[in-house]
């Protein structure tokens, strides 16, 4: 399948986006983990967030799906059987490293396989730490990487100060944590998306964050509760960036998750020049969600480095797109989880930047952009990445001349209804009935102007 997109007239919109696929992951495992039922509603059904799900109901849980976005785990206390075949994770990563957390307590042997592209990618950040507390981890991948066998088994707490900041690496931890004896405390070198502790906090486990460690006492169940999944902000990047770079246009996302562990793409484009309103909306259900407003400008580049980068690390991709749109050079560096993700991010976006006529440099960590005046349309590989593909479906609505992004069935994997968007976006169809200001429950408004500060 391919995705042909042309220069599209000025956008001006109001949209929703899926619901947060990292969220999606972890409201069925800890859903799970609980000791009843458990509604949980807007969920992303993306093919990662159904691989955990099918890896879930392989262990026994019972997981009902009476309609689209609507999802019940029967939570079994974290009380699992032994699956009869491997757990095939597809193409998502946060499945087969969260679920090792799991795993890693359980009193029987599981494998899980993945894709092409999962079998590539490195397992030794969740095998050692989760090998110290008392599991056998076996890579059977030529490098450390998928089938991976775990057999499970009584777990003890540790300390364990990650090398890299990663949200799956801490989550896989925390998880094992929970099934542990005495008190598992995770180290992290940077911050990283904390929706794991946010909801383990909200199915009434605690996690007790001192500065940059935090810690699980063992032996915990969760209480089953409803949960409603926000909006994916790493889809709503996409839009965001297609209004961003356009002087005039203007757009809404409604309810999208806000989590300041995630939102860094606001900063970055409002550092670009965007001007941009956050309106918090929701923030019982322990992710806060909302409205994000924004209006187009002409942007300017900017450097995205250090601490900010494990925030955008989704976003990095539909950020290039940004800096190639930009007035002169934008900088991103300590990125090199770039290089493992669903394909080597650095050199895809380097290699469809440079076919539409952008000058970028590449470095081991990172790449610097200079913007161009105009990008040419071409035909582009998606390297079976979903957000390379989406990033340059949005690239395409600023090309002169038609840009063809081949092999475009992975955008499943995160937004299954991006093309149906994309349709809606150009046919105008999306356009806003109602200005922002007449709009219903409106909470906290944060106003972020051109220097980045709150207003
Ligand atoms: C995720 C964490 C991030 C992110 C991935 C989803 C998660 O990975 O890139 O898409 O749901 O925890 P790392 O934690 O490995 O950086």
């Amino acid at each position: 399948m391919q995705f042909k997109v042309s220069k599209s007239s000025t956008l001006n919109a109001e949209l929703t986006v899926p619901g947060d696929k990292s969220i999606s992951h972890r409201a069925i495992m800890l859903g799970a983990l609980t000791n009843g039922p458990c509604v949980i509603t807007n969920f992303l059904e993306g093919e990662d967030c159904l691989s955990t799900m099918e890896a879930m109901r392989k262990l026994g849980v019972q997981i009902e799906h009476p309609e689209s976005g609507t999802v019940i785990v029967h939570g079994c206390r974290g009380k699992f059987t032994a699956p009869a075949s491997d757990l095939d994770c597809g193409n998502s990563g946060t499945t087969v490293r969260l679920l090792s957390g799991i795993l890693a307590a359980q009193p029987f042997r599981t494998r899980m396989v993945g894709d092409a592209s999962l079998s590539q990618r490195p397992m030794r950040r969740i095998m050692q730490p989760l090998a110290q507390m008392g599991a056998r981890l076996t890579a059977e991948g030529a490098r450390e990487t998928l089938p991976l066998v775990i057999d499970g088994g009584p777990l003890a707490g540790i300390r364990y100060e990650m090398p890299h900041a990663s949200a799956q690496v801490k989550s896989a931890i925390l998880l094992a944590g929970l099934f542990a004896s005495g008190k598992t405390t995770v180290v992290e070198p940077g911050p990283s998306r904390d929706h794991t502790e946010r909801m383990l906090d909200y199915f009434l486990v605690r996690t007790i964050r001192e500065g940059n460690e935090i810690t699980i006492h063992g032996g915990q169940t969760l209480e089953s509760r409803d949960f409603k999944v926000p909006g994916d902000i790493s889809s709503a990047a996409f839009w965001l960036v297609a209004a961003a770079a356009q002087p005039g246009a203007s757009l809404l996302i409604d309810n999208v998750g806000l989590n300041s562990t995630r939102s860094g793409i606001l900063d970055v484009l409002v550092r670009m020049g965007a001007r941009l309103r956050e309106i918090v909306e929701v923030v019982d259900e322990g992710e806060p969600s909302g409205a994000i407003e924004i209006t187009g400008a002409k942007l300017t580049g900017t450097v995205i480095e250090g601490e900010e980068i494990p925030n955008v690390i989704d976003e990095i991709p539909i950020i290039a797109i940004a800096a190639a749109l930009a007035e002169g050079k934008t900088t991103i560096r300590g990125a090199s989880e770039l290089r493992v993700k669903e394909t080597d991010r650095i050199a895809a976006i380097a290699s469809n930047l440079r076919a539409m006529g952008v000058e970028v440099v590449e470095f081991d960590d990172g790449m610097e952009i200079t913007g161009a005046k105009r990008l040419r349309g071409a035909r582009l590989p998606s390297f079976g990445d979903h957000r390379i593909a989406m990033a340059f479906t949005i690239a395409g609505l600023f090309a002169d001349g038609e840009t063809i992004i081949d092999n475009v069935e992975c955008v499943a994997t995160s937004y299954p209804s991006f093309e149906e968007t994309l349709r809606l976006v150009r046919s105008g169809k999306a356009i806003r009935r109602k200005p922002a200001g007449e709009r219903g429950t409106v909470g906290a408004s944060v106003e972020r102007n051109r220097t980045g500060a709150s207003t």
